[in-house]
């Protein structure tokens, strides 16, 4: 939540000195109604704001924001014991939710949104979003790890994985890319191979690559980018061979 002054002067409308005049003088609208309190405060994610008839800021537009999560919090609300994720979303971002989950330890790309839809259909098991990770482990992955991998890992509990991607870089590190978001399942498919995971960051989720956004840090996406994800589409050919 914000207040709609606040909200006027970061989105450049008016001086910071004038604003106040401006809201008082009833010329600027929230959901259709005039708003005539500097202090009011709106939902900045999700409220029509006008001045004068023309919108301002975003208004039901969908946000998405990618984070690089640093290892040792929580992917939730709130937590009483851990830090969580929220504590690195900047103050505009706070009402945003994330897009699954990162275990604790796990750093690397987590999104968030305010699109309940959208979250819904990405974290769908149907649409099988492919998800890097780069996982550092004792020993060399080998052809019978990779073929493991290829084949769908049974992990240590018996569960049967989807078909999965390693592929070795040399001593213990391996890049895996899935298809499925079951519990720790990376850490889970490389103790099925004897190589627990010391360290794990997630690197890219469909078209999106975490790149070189600093720890603890985040990016809001583009909408070109937003469209691309949406865009990511149910891969028959991948369900059908597995
Ligand atoms: N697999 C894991 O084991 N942990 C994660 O955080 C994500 C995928």
């Amino acid at each position: 939540m914000q207040r709609l002054d606040r909200f006027l002067s970061e989105a450049g409308v008016e001086s910071r000195r004038k604003i106040k005049d401006v809201i008082r003088s009833g010329r600027v609208t929230v959901n259709g109604e005039i708003c005539a309190l500097p202090d009011q405060t709106i939902d900045e994610l999700t409220a029509v704001v006008t001045l004068d008839g023309s919108a301002i800021g975003r208004g039901n537009q969908t946000v998405v924001v990618m984070m690089h999560k640093p290892a040792g919090c929580v992917t939730a609300a709130s937590d009483a014991r851990h830090k969580t994720v929220m504590e690195y979303l900047p103050a505009q971002y706070k009402r945003l939710m994330p897009i699954g989950r990162l275990d604790i330890e796990t750093e690397g790309l987590l999104l968030f949104t305010n699109d309940g839809d959208l979250a819904h259909r990405l974290l769908s098991p149907k649409r099988g979003i492919e998800k890097s990770y780069y996982a550092e482990h004792p020993g060399t992955a080998d052809e019978d790890d990779i073929a493991a991998f290829a084949e769908g890992c049974v992990l240590k509990d018996g569960t049967k994985c989807l078909p999965a991607v390693l592929e070795p870089l040399g001593e213990g590190k391996s890049l895996i890319r899935v298809r499925e978001g079951k519990y720790h399942q990376v850490r889970r498919m490389l103790a099925s191979r004897n190589k627990p995971v010391s360290y794990l960051r997630r690197i890219s989720e469909g078209s999106l690559e975490l790149g070189d956004l600093p720890i603890g840090m985040t990016r809001e996406l583009t909408k070109e980018e937003i469209e691309q994800l949406e865009s990511v589409d149910f891969d028959e050919k991948f369900f059908k061979e597995s």
